[in-house]
């Protein structure tokens, strides 16, 4: 049997604590496993302070847990000291980030993050073969070197500049992508484009995809399994569709209620076809969160 690419024993984070300090605990008891030769689309959902940021940041190695342990591919993370080590485990697992527009410096032209990138990650040492790099990854998410060469972040739309993140952040050939409300920033018409993406990106280069979000239908229509926490605590796991359909926790009711609530009223008994459980709910939940800063 092979490791699992990653895997969350009893995860915690607390912050603060010292004199005087309030101790906020961020993450408590987390534990979920990604299959290694199974590429999904697994969702972390919960409101605003439920702790989706923090365990992000666990997995990304980024911040350490002060309870439990963080396994990929069956190393645990705080054993990954060396340089070389890091370099290797940041090949592995890429970071895409809530907004575009702030990850990438508005005075830099975009295409020379990816150059960058496939220098210090790739075999790619002169321009010319980091252009194809560039161009290779850029294909993958529906654009070429041609339509971003030279250009700036503001001469971008968010939804192409999402995408442009997403190219970069697969060039290391990443096994696994931990993506942060990638959506959240971007115009609610072009949400779609960039969330459909994933589900490409698992099919066709076997890449998994940790999806970070508040929205519940852009996370149901494209995940395979879901987690749903509430201050810090999972409070429901598993099938995406089984969890939308049967909710068992009281939150998870309520979530699905929340989504129920906006389905134009002709469409009452859409939630209940298989076929397309949301996807008139998402267009309206995704307009709406878009209202909201
Ligand atoms: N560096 C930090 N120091 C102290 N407390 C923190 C820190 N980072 C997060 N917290 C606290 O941990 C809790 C979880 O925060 P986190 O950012 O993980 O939530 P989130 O689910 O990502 O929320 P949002 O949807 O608003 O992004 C919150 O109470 C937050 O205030
Ligand atoms: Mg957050």
């Amino acid at each position: 049997m092979s490791l699992p690419l990653l895997e969350l024993r009893g995860v915690g984070k607390s912050y603060g604590g010292g004199w005087l300090r309030q101790h906020t605990r961020a993450v408590h008891d987390v534990s979920f496993t990604l299959e290694a030769g199974r590429p999904e689309v697994f969702a972390i959902i919960g409101e605003s302070g439920s702790g989706k940021s923090t365990l992000a940041r666990m997995v990304l190695n980024a911040t350490a847990p002060s309870e439990g342990q963080i396994l990929f591919r069956g190393r645990d993370l705080a054993t990954i000291r060396r340089s070389a080590d890091r370099r290797a485990f940041m090949q592995a697992v890429q970071p895409v980030f809530q907004n575009p527009f702030e990850a990438f410096n508005p005075l830099k032209r975009v295409d020379r993050y990816l150059y960058a990138t496939a220098y210090h990650f790739t075999e790619a040492k002169g321009r010319a073969a980091q252009e194809a790099k560039a161009d290779e990854a850029l294909h993958k998410v529906g654009l070429s070197l041609a339509e971003i060469r030279g250009r700036f972040p503001h001469e971008l739309s968010g939804g192409q500049l999402q995408r442009v993140a997403i190219a970069r952040a697969l060039i290391p050939g990443p096994a696994l992508l931990v993506a942060d409300e990638p959506v959240s920033m971007i115009d609610a018409s072009l949400r779609m484009t960039v969330v459909n993406l994933f589900r490409r990106l698992r099919d066709e280069l076997g890449v998994s995809i940790i999806y970070i979000t508040h929205d519940l239908a852009t996370a149901y229509y494209i995940s395979d399994r879901i987690i749903i926490m509430q201050r810090g605590e999972v409070v429901e796991a598993g099938d995406a569709r089984r969890v939308l359909m049967a909710p068992q926790h009281p939150y998870s009711i309520l979530l699905r209620d929340s989504v129920l609530s906006i389905d134009p009223p002709g469409d009452a008994s859409e939630p209940n076809d298989p076929a397309r459980p949301w996807t008139s709910a998402g267009a309206s939940l995704a307009a709406r969160s878009g209202d909201v800063p």
